[in-house]
């Protein structure tokens, strides 16, 4: 397929990379102009362009940037993006980076408001896994332990589309329904970035509670802030795993609690 990937950061670039190891064409923006990709491009083998470039005559458009930026895109981003192709969204909403958003503060789903912003369906999915699980977690169908991940949207083939191409890179997809629904794997909620199998995704999804989701993931950004973003990615999932009532017994897991706590604990002594 050609493919367009608008973002060009964690999840952009582990999409990059891994749909070229799949021969995929892939075309990336970000938002500075592709004459900042020439790294990125050269270790991928990925063609760097502007952001209409990459939405233009493409099979398949990935949009993974901070919900901030979603507004200022260009003006017709997605004029020569064929109805064929599905649009597919990563975005996820948190306040601190990405200021408050008002439709959002009050109900509505995040990737309802972005499709709502572009005047074009998304399909939601790659939201709820963290960038390192996507780069090195991808199995073979039917391997144990294997990772599911949510594909929310409207429309039927579009998203069969998306779900095929999230088993192709090793994961197992489930239809979590119309784009409302997508709610239930924003952050906050158990099935965020807690690495779920086929098995227990729909009980976590089932379990989700909306006014919870929003107090945790404040609570969390509260107490938490960016340490987050320098801590090992599978500790991070060990810690989700548990407050999603997964891996209870599990003493890496407690231990991947108290390292949070006590980086947490070091970075506000130092400032840092
Ligand atoms: N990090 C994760 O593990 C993870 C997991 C799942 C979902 N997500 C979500 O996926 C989205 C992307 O996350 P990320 O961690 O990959 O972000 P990131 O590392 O901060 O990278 C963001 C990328 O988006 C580009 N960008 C921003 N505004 C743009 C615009 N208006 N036009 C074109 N490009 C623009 C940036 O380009 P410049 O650098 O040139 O500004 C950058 O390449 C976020 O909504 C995030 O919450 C993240």
């Amino acid at each position: 397929m050609k493919i367009g990937i608008i973002g060009a950061g964690n999840i952009g670039s582990v999409l990059a990379r891994r749909l070229r190891k799949m021969d995929h064409t892939v075309l990336i923006a970000n938002s500075r102009g592709p004459e900042t990709l020439s790294q990125l491009a050269g270790e991928t083998g990925s063609i760097p362009v502007t952001a209409s470039e990459a939405a233009s005559g493409v099979d398949l458009l990935v949009l993974t940037i901070p919900l901030k930026g979603v507004p200022s895109l260009p003006k017709g981003l997605l004029a020569h993006l064929p109805a064929t192709a599905p649009l597919v969204d990563t975005g996820n909403y948190y306040p601190p980076r990405d200021g408050h958003i008002g439709e959002i503060d009050a109900g509505m789903v995040e990737s309802v408001w972005t499709s709502q912003v572009l005047g074009r369906p998304v399909i939601k999915t790659f939201n709820n896994i963290t960038w390192g699980s996507l780069q090195d977690r991808g199995l073979p169908r039917g391997a144990k332990n294997r990772i599911a991940l949510p594909v929310a949207g409207e429309d039927v083939r579009l998203k069969r589309l998306v779900m095929d191409l999230v088993e192709t890179l090793g994961f197992d997809a489930l239809d979590a329904g119309p784009l409302s629904e997508s709610w239930r794997y924003q952050p906050g909620t158990p099935a965020y970035c807690s690495d779920p199998t086929l098995v227990q995704l729909p009980v976590l999804l089932q379990r989700a509670d909306r006014q919870k989701a929003t107090k945790n993931r404040d609570s969390t950004t509260k107490l938490f802030g960016d340490v987050v973003l320098e801590f090992p990615q599978p500790e991070l999932v060990r810690v989700a795993r548990l407050s999603a009532g997964l891996d209870s017994f599990k003493p890496r897991s407690w231990l991947a609690v108290v390292r949070l706590l006590l980086a947490a604990v070091r970075s506000r002594r130092t400032g840092k």
